[in-house]
């Protein structure tokens, strides 16, 4: 198992919208490059992805009570970095190596905001830092 490129980074906000603004304001990105806000109920979360040259900013904002990043929010109130996402070939076998290797691998691979399964590793097995796995999509 090798990781391959990088998807994106995750960005949790209190706000999409707003920071839709930010991104606009500061670093030149027009709504162009900003994909429509979508839903993830069964993850608890709202997202949009910002588009860049190499890779892409996904935004994520709470949604419905339960939200695993709600937690994250009520400590990072204006939002901060929240997960880096790299694709694998086969998520099933990147998971059950990672889990072989004594990762904590959190939960079952699940479909994630582009359509391919995704999994999460637990940040203490990497610096700290909450790892999303993400099955490459077909055609790239
Ligand atoms: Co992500």
């Amino acid at each position: 198992m090798k990781i391959g490129r990088l998807n994106h980074i995750g960005i949790a906000v209190p706000s999409i919208e707003a920071s839709w603004e930010i991104y606009k304001n500061l670093y030149g990105i027009t709504q162009s490059d900003i994909t429509p806000i979508g839903e993830m109920p069964s993850q608890g979360v709202r997202y949009s992805f910002v588009n860049l040259e190499n890779s892409q900013i996904e935004l994520i904002e709470p949604l419905g009570e339960n939200s695993p990043i709600a937690n994250f929010l009520a400590k990072n109130p204006n939002g901060g970095q929240h997960h880096i996402c790299f694709e694998v070939v086969d998520i099933y076998a990147a998971r059950d190596y990672l889990v072989a290797k004594g990762a904590k691998v959190l939960g079952e691979p699940r479909i994630g905001a582009h359509g391919t399964l995704v999994v999460f590793v637990h940040p203490k097995d990497t610096n700290g830092v909450l790892i999303e796995l993400m099955e490459t999509p077909k055609g790239h």
